[in-house]
């Protein structure tokens, strides 16, 4: 395992490595706890001088020069390094036989066994827990490699790129694959087992044929027909939208079921989370589809964006993730709605990305630094690295984005590039300010001030940006609302700010002027969420209300119902409860209107998360009347909205296999109605759709309606659920995950007694994310006053710390927000986090506890 080093990577540090690696070949002698892997790696000197490699935990059996065992005084090798003293001058063959125990790697990084399936994981730097290498992404190499099984053994061999062979001698079954495309040891793929698969076949646009493969646990191959489908759509859609095309013989998938992340995009090979494959309407939730979707979409993006063109280093970590990010969000947006689609990117990045940038934890889209790359795998590379993509897209629009791109493509095929590459492919105005979005934290504020006298309208728009960072260039959609429409955008006169195709682009300060007008417009600002700032305006029910029911852009209509909710909610939670009515008649008008797609109704049914709240109010908060808050307004809006809401979810029922984005949002509009309902005491219809229902959205729903308004029926509705599923392992994720989130006084006590749970286990990811990292997210719970939350928190993350430290390290960053408390709050945690400091080995922990420690 690795232990903290204490070292820091600086971007400037930067350099070429000495060595080129054109060619590698891997040869595994695959065993439970004695793989023996031999790496012959050809290596071409550059600039000359010793050869040093990167391991980590390993132990070198041997080691040969062009085929000659080599003198022991000509190499040193520790289980973190390999130095060859003094290579030759001309480009040499390099083999080290190294031995791994994948059944006791817990940290799933490297060469691991899930279920008994052999899988690797190599990003970001895993490959040197396999063998000793350059382990960083701008050295490419073309792989060969020959995974070796017993005959009996292991019958699906997998590697990257295509196969080449595949042969049965001396009781030894030997797949080899042969990968043309030169990759960075990250993408390195391995995986061997006994699993069943689903196969089809895609004709690319030129006319080749791939053939395509998911593989998971044999049984559940029906389970991966609509990852099977997701995937064919990525493909036809990369090759539409951005000319892409598939440049293997073959694309395989896996789903493991034990992985620390996601979903890993190795070329040709991707490896899964087996909750973004397995799905049928008995045991996933529509939001599972979508979530399959999504991530089948960006891993095979990945293929172009990550993979065909690398990143020369970590901190260009945002090249491929938030470019990624960014095709896989366009895709959704094609495929389902787009205006949903932009609602849910938002709420997601409101949710976690700006307290992220607001936090301790806080860096750059591309930071200068890092003590721990694993740490780096946040919603601000991600998520954020996303909207800078999509504000240069907002500012030159698609025609000149897709050109961009195209120049992208053409010019860094085959490389590992920089965000400066990339930018330079683009017409953007002044490459150099954008440049600031990467290279500065935090998130700028932008100010709307308005006047309106003797017919003349102004609205000014003033860039605040966050402490210690300059002004940017933001991009801002805008449209001035009257009785009669919009206004004509050539009518008004704007100042100080550049105008573009529909937007303004905002530096320090705009000005829009329009003369002769009978009555002050109504601004809908930040259409689309143009940019990743915070809107700041006075508070105006009326515009506010207008905008509900007037404008025409579904991303400003729910944020206008987000903000009424919001100060209502806020209100309650200051005691000065004020107004609801008119709020619930919009929101009820806007729910009932069959003129909007159902799934944006949903959205507007929502009411803004407690975390939201937390933000709004901004410091001594009291997580409790948070709570009464939240589950007042709910109550409140669903008593004054019972009407509407009882038709809402008394709405016909599309069928349960029916996974289309059109039966989900209707599914999902009837069950928010059917949550807030519950809010104000209705639960009869719950308690009728958890026993009835007759699919997992459904069911998990109805749950949830009772669990989350702490009604007396939950306990027994749960009881009964986790029985039913207790064979499912990914609903028994949700079954925790609800356990632990409940809003009510026993959620500690009932996390403490499921860590008892015979199927709870440390060694599976997911099950510790939906038990503790859910528990995590309860508000109340986690920060209970007497700090028992946070132990019980800190006290998992220290056991993980030594089996797999970068779960730990996730589980620690719930941690970021605890400032937002009170002063005794804020003094146990920090006992807390001292404590884990201290004691801590691992460089991912001791990471996010210093920095949340650090004064
Ligand atoms: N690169 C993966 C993705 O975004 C995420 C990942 C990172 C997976 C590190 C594993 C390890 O698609
Ligand atoms: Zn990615």
């Amino acid at each position: 395992m690795r232990t903290d080093t204490g070292k820091t990577v600086f971007l400037k540090d930067y350099a070429p490595t000495p060595y080129r690696a054109p060619h590698t070949s891997l040869m595994f002698a695959l065993h439970p706890t004695r793989t023996v892997v031999r790496a012959t790696t050809l290596y071409e000197p550059v600039g000359g001088g010793p050869l040093e490699l990167a391991g980590d935990g390993l132990s070198l059996m041997a080691a040969e020069l062009d085929g000659a065992p080599l003198d022991e005084s000509a190499y040193e090798a520790t289980p973190d390094r390999f130095v060859l003293k003094a290579p030759p001058a001309e480009p040499f063959a390099l083999t080290l036989v190294t031995v791994v125990s994948p059944d006791d790697n817990t940290e799933l990084m490297g060469l691991y066994r899930s279920n008994g399936v052999y899988c690797t994981q190599c990003e970001a730097e895993g490959y040197r827990r396999i063998t000793y290498a350059y382990d960083r992404p701008d050295v490419l190499s073309v792989y060969d490699v020959f995974v070796v099984s017993d005959a009996e053994g292991e019958q699906v061999l997998l590697s990257n790129g295509n196969l080449v062979d595949r042969k049965v001698s001396g009781g030894r079954l030997t797949a080899h694959w042969h990968d043309p495309f030169p990759k960075p040891t990250y993408l390195f793929a391995l995986v061997a087992g006994d699993l069943g698969a689903v196969t089809d076949e895609f004709t690319t646009m030129s006319g080749r044929k791939v053939e395509l493969n998911i593989y998971v646990e044999r049984g559940k191959e029906p389970r991966a027909t609509y990852a099977m489908d997701a995937l064919k759509r990525s493909m036809v859609w990369d090759e539409t939208r951005f000319g892409r095309e598939y440049d293997l013989d073959v694309f395989n998938i896996v789903a493991v079921s034990d992985f620390n992340m996601g979903a890993m995009e190795n070329k040709g090979l991707n490896v899964f989370n087996d909750r973004y494959v397995l799905a049928d309407p008995d045991v996933a939730t529509d939001q599972d589809y979508a979530g399959i979707e999504t991530v089948i979409a960006h891993e095979y993006f990945h293929n172009w964006t990550g993979n065909r063109i690398t990143c020369r280093d970590w901190f260009q970590l945002c090249l491929k993730e938030g470019l990624t990010v960014f095709r896989d969000q366009e895709f959704t947006s094609d495929e389902r709605s787009r205006g949903v689609k932009r609602i849910a990117d938002v709420r997601r990045l409101r949710a976690a990305q700006f307290p992220e940038d607001a936090s301790p934890l806080r860096h750059c889209v591309r930071p200068n630094r890092y003590d721990e790359i694993s740490n780096l795998y946040t919603s601000t590379v991600y998520d954020k690295g996303a909207e800078l993509i999509r504000m240069i897209h907002t500012m030159i629009g698609e025609p000149r984005f897709r050109a961009g791109m195209d120049d992208y493509f053409a010019r860094f095929d085959g490389t590992a590039a920089t965000v400066e590459d990339f930018i330079g492919c683009f017409s953007i105005p002044d490459p150099g300010a954008f440049m600031r979005w990467y290279e500065e934290p935090g998130t700028p504020r932008v100010k709307v001030a308005e006047a309106f006298k003797d017919g003349r309208y102004t609205l000014e728009l003033t860039q605040v940006p966050a402490e210690g960072a300059s002004v940017k260039p933001i991009p801002v959609r805008l449209a001035l609302l009257t009785d009669t429409g919009a206004i004509d955008p050539a009518k008004a006169t704007v100042t100080g700010g550049e105008i573009g195709t529909g937007h303004i682009v905002l530096t320090d300060r705009v000005t829009v002027t329009v003369n002769r007008l009978n009555a002050a417009p109504i601004a809908s600002v930040m259409r689309g969420f143009s940019a990743p700032v915070t809107i700041e305006r006075a508070p105006d029910e009326a515009r506010d209300l207008t905008l509900i029911a007037k404008d025409d852009d579904p991303f400003t209509v729910w944020d206008a119902v987000q903000r009424l909710a919001l100060s209502a909610m806020q209100a309650r939670y200051d005691g000065a409860a004020i107004d609801e009515t008119p709020l619930a008649a919009a929101l009820g008008t806007l729910a009932a209107n069959a003129g909007h797609e159902p799934a944006f109704r949903a959205l507007a049914l929502i009411l803004p998360t407690r975390q939201a709240l937390i933000e709004a109010i901004g410091q001594n908060v009291d997580p409790d009347r948070v709570d009464t808050a939240h589950q007042g307004l709910g109550a409140s809006l669903g008593e004054k909205m019972r009407d509407v809401l009882a038709r809402l979810h008394g709405a016909p029922l599309p069928p349960a296999d029916d996974v289309s984005a059109d039966a989900a949002g209707q599914r999902a509009l009837r069950n928010a109605a059917m949550q807030l309902l519950a809010s104000a005491g209705d639960t009869g219809r719950a308690m009728a759709q958890a026993k009835n229902a007759t699919s997992m959205t459904d069911r998990l729903a109805a749950l949830g309606a009772l669990a989350f308004t702490n009604a007396g029926e939950a306990d027994e509705a749960l009881a009964t659920f986790a029985r039913e599923y207790d064979h499912e392992p990914l609903v028994l994720d949700k079954y925790f995950a609800m356990e632990a989130m409940r809003p009510d006084a026993e959620a500690l006590d009932r996390v403490r007694r499921l860590m008892e749970h015979p199927k709870f286990s440390l060694k599976t990811p997911n099950r510790v994310r939906s038990l503790i990292g859910a528990f995590a997210q309860n508000v109340a719970a986690f920060h209970r006053a007497d700090g028992s939350g946070y132990r019980l928190v800190a006290e998992v993350a220290k056991s993980l710390d030594k089996s797999n430290p970068q779960v730990a390290a996730r589980l620690l960053t719930s941690f970021s927000d605890v400032r937002r408390f009170d002063a005794p709050r804020r003094e146990a945690a920090a006992d807390v986090l001292a404590d884990v400091l201290q004691t801590a080995t691992s460089s991912d922990v001791v990471d996010i506890a210093r920095r949340l420690t650090a004064k």
